[in-house]
């Protein structure tokens, strides 16, 4: 599992737990969304690519840097709209592409409904967010998605994920490395992530 990576960072697991709790409320829930997704994202793009760039500062001239490539934010509607904000404050210039899929309930196979990715490529570098990886069916279709929208970088970046999806992933698109706050114990039969937190969505917009 190189390229699965579980966050060893206190500050996650704090928040993570508060996100667990069942008595935590919604408005609660979407800001520690909010910061937990910062703080994958500061993980999950430690490798990104830079390009010189030279500045002057008060004092004397300087060899700086930038980012190099485009990068776009592919939340997966609903849960996934609550990273978006988290990432978007450290890199505000890049795009966001909305996917929308729901689980079909007997079935568990994601259904897509909303996507106006145009027909070509406008970023280099996409992160999926979608805070459950369950069986990973909604991962995968994504990723599809976006690989066929012609991206060839593509990292997930989720809250937790349970093996199977993990699975999925892996065997679907090894290529994809997945960042993870916690890596749970298994599915229920209703295909909910044990122990979990829940339904991400429901808590997220208080429904359900
Ligand atoms: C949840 C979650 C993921 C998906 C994960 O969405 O946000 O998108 O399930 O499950 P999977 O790995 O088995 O595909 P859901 O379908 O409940 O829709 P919602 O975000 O609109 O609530
Ligand atoms: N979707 C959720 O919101 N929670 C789960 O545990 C699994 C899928």
């Amino acid at each position: 599992m190189s390229n699965v990576h579980a966050s060893e960072h206190p500050l996650v697991k704090h928040k993570l737990t508060r996100l667990r709790d069942k008595r935590t409320e919604p408005k609660k829930f979407r800001e520690l969304v909010r910061e937990m997704t910062g703080l994958l994202a500061y993980e999950a793009t430690a490798d990104l690519a830079t390009t010189p760039r030279p500045i002057e500062t008060p004092l004397a001239p300087y060899q700086g840097v930038e980012l190099k490539e485009k990068i776009g934010l592919v939340p997966i509607l609903r849960a996934g709209l609550g990273m978006v904000e988290g990432i978007w404050e450290l890199m505000p210039s890049a795009e966001v592409w909305h996917i929308g899929l729901y689980r079909d309930e007997k079935t568990l196979k994601p259904v897509q409904y909303y996507n106006k990715l145009p027909v070509e490529p406008t970023v280099s570098v996409c992160l999926i967010l979608d805070p459950m990886l369950a069986t990973g069916g909604s991962a995968v279709a994504t990723t599809d998605i976006l690989k066929h929208w012609g991206v060839r970088k593509i990292k997930f970046v989720g809250l937790i994920g349970a093996p199977e999806g993990i699975a999925a992933m892996q065997k679907a698109h090894p290529d994809v490395p997945i960042y993870l706050a916690a890596i749970d114990d298994h599915l229920n039969e209703k295909g909910y992530i044990l122990p979990g937190l829940g339904d991400a969505g429901d808590r997220q917009f208080g429904t359900g």
